[in-house]
């Protein structure tokens, strides 16, 4: 597999997900027209899925590399917080077979798109639960393999899981403190918790093991991506 194969709908989220995937006339036309209108109309009738089906394989095979090596064939039980469409666990479960994914995403585009850090108030959601499913789907994993929750709606899983990946996710767009209750109860001391944050430092007092596994110093966060485990009380 060299590429994600997705209808225009999707490609319309994952560039809402991930910015960075259109092209530069997109992008100008972005900076001109604002996000509400990039959202609405722009990306309705000047995406190339299969353009963006290759940019989003590439970058999630970027991201899949900078987490490989903390992953093994131990690893059954996958949560991803904020997954998008799911590209990265796609390439997860083809090369560790086996697993069972879950997601925990929203079912709704916000109107103004805000790439921002929201703290606690976590209004901005980027995805369709339905492609999501059929993009996992059409991509490779099986269905027995897929379980989605919608964070506004429905009861979350209480299960323990091997990995927890949140990438571009929690503590990067929203508080690691919406969720830091719930990961308690779903994490044992060995779970790794993969998340990207601008304060690497803070998570010394509420794990017992921090390490930063990669340094992103070229996005305006300048964040770093951390892998968590064992919670210290
Ligand atoms: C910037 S995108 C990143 C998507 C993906 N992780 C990636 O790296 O391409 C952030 C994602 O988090 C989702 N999101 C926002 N708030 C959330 C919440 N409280 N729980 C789970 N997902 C959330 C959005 O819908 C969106 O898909």
């Amino acid at each position: 597999m060299e590429y994600f194969k997705l209808p225009k709908n999707t490609a319309r989220l994952i560039v809402l997900q991930r910015i960075e995937l259109t092209s530069p006339f997109l992008r100008k036309l972005r900076k001109l027209f604002g996000r509400y209108v990039f959202s609405s109309f722009i990306t309705k009738y000047f995406l190339n899925p299969s353009y963006i089906g290759k940019e989003y394989y590439r970058v999630m095979l970027k991201e899949f590399l900078s987490i490989e090596q903390f992953i093994n064939q131990n690893d059954k039980s996958f949560l991803s917080i904020g997954a998008g469409v799911g590209g990265l666990e796609i390439i997860i479960n083809n090369t560790f077979k086996n697993n069972n994914y879950y997601f925990i995403e929203r079912n709704f585009i916000s109107k103004k798109v805000r790439y921002g850090w929201g703290g606690m108030v976590n209004s901005e959601g980027y995805n369709n639960l339905e492609l999501q499913k059929d993009f996992l789907i059409t991509n490779e994993m099986s269905e027995s393999q897929i379980n989605i929750f919608d964070y506004d709606k429905d009861t979350l899983p209480e299960k323990k899981f091997d990995v927890i990946i949140s990438l571009l996710s929690l503590d990067y767009h929203y508080d690691f403190n919406l969720y830091s209750e719930y990961l308690k109860k779903i994490s044992k001391d060995d779970t790794k918790i993969i998340f990207d944050t601008i304060r690497a430092d803070y998570f010394k007092k509420i794990f017992k093991n921090v390490n930063i596994i990669r340094s992103d110093t070229n996005v305006i966060h300048k964040s770093k991506r951390i892998l968590c485990s064992h919670f210290l009380n």
